[in-house]
């Protein structure tokens, strides 16, 4: 209801009595005057006089009302331990493709091989819960799909050099911005869901244990929209779900990639490769030169850039 009063007010732009929107949403007078009470307590400014309720300004927050589009798909948390801990329940119950599930801040937020992902306030946390029609060996075209969404919107939205590291890292000037982690529940050839994780330091500082971290914040020197932004995210997203049903999607990954052509040290859980990191194949493997003239592929692992 909260999303539907702030809708209304919206795109009145002016006052908006109560008695109207208690007439367009169904719901008395005094129920009105609770919601908006709470959308003061979530940090909304809204003016109340004789005429009504005027919406004056929003917060910074990644509130349902705030995600055009998205709204009635969003699962907002103020603190959670992880929101893949949270996407995941809600899969296994079923909910619906494409819901978001969304924390301000997390407690235990998880990285790639076991990490923690460091989540205080001021960063965006997201887990996307989607169903993809697609052979399970294709899974891990999912995270390139969000590395080049992510990459892609912080080019478009704030004109910063982003790019990749194998296998889903966005970089900015060779410091990782942004982190993305999946987790897939799938039988032989279909799969269940695959819950994808975006971590992005936004406006939060970053603590001197994080080597090689940087956010937007630190990068442009002043604080970002996060709602703006992941609107531009989840947009982007959209797109890139068709390329990877059309075709593409390598293409645009390889593009923003600042890891072919390098020479590289991947750390994998069965061993070690150094080579020069030359393509990724259709599964999303990294195909590397190995020292001795070898072709190899890398299927998981952390990728060290040596050049
Ligand atoms: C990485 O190690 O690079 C992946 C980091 C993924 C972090 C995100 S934040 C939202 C979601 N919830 C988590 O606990 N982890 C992922």
């Amino acid at each position: 209801m909260k999303v539907k009063i702030l809708k209304v007010l919206r795109e009145s732009g002016d006052y908006v009595s109560g008695q109207v929107l208690s007439k367009e949403l169904g719901i008395s007078r005094v129920s009105i005057w609770k919601h908006i009470r709470n959308l003061k307590e979530d940090g909304y400014v809204i003016e109340a006089s004789a005429r009504g309720y005027r919406l004056v300004s929003s917060p910074d927050l990644l509130l349902p009302g705030e995600l055009q589009g998205w709204e009635q798909k969003v699962h907002h948390f103020w603190e959670a331990s992880s929101t893949m801990n949270i996407a995941k329940e809600l899969a296994k119950r079923g909910v619906e493709e494409g819901a978001i599930v969304i924390a301000e801040s997390q407690t235990r937020g998880r990285g790639r091989l076991g990490r923690e992902w460091l989540s205080p306030k001021g960063g965006i946390y997201v887990t996307l819960i989607l169903r993809p029609k697609m052979s399970p060996i294709y899974a891990p075209r999912m995270n390139l799909m969000a590395s080049v969404a992510v990459a892609k919107a912080i080019r478009r939205f704030f004109g910063l050099k982003a790019e990749l590291k194998w296998p889903n890292d966005v970089l900015i000037k060779g410091k990782k911005v942004c982190g993305i982690l999946a987790e897939i529940e799938a039988e032989t050839d279909v799969i269940n869901f695959v819950n994808l994780g975006i971590g992005i330091n936004a406006n939060n500082s970053i603590s001197r244990y994080e080597k090689g971290a940087t956010s937007l914040k630190e990068e442009l020197g002043k604080e970002v929209s996060r709602k703006e932004f992941l609107n531009s995210v989840l947009k982007e997203i959209n797109q890139q779900q068709v390329l990877l049903t059309k075709g593409g999607l390598l293409e645009e990954w390889k593009s923003l990639s600042a890891t072919l052509g390098r020479d590289v040290r991947i750390v994998a859980p069965d061993g070690e490769i150094i080579g020069q990191a030359l393509d990724i194949d259709a599964s999303g493997a990294l195909i590397l030169k190995s020292e001795d003239g070898s072709l190899r592929s890398a299927i998981c692992g952390d990728c060290i850039h040596l050049s």
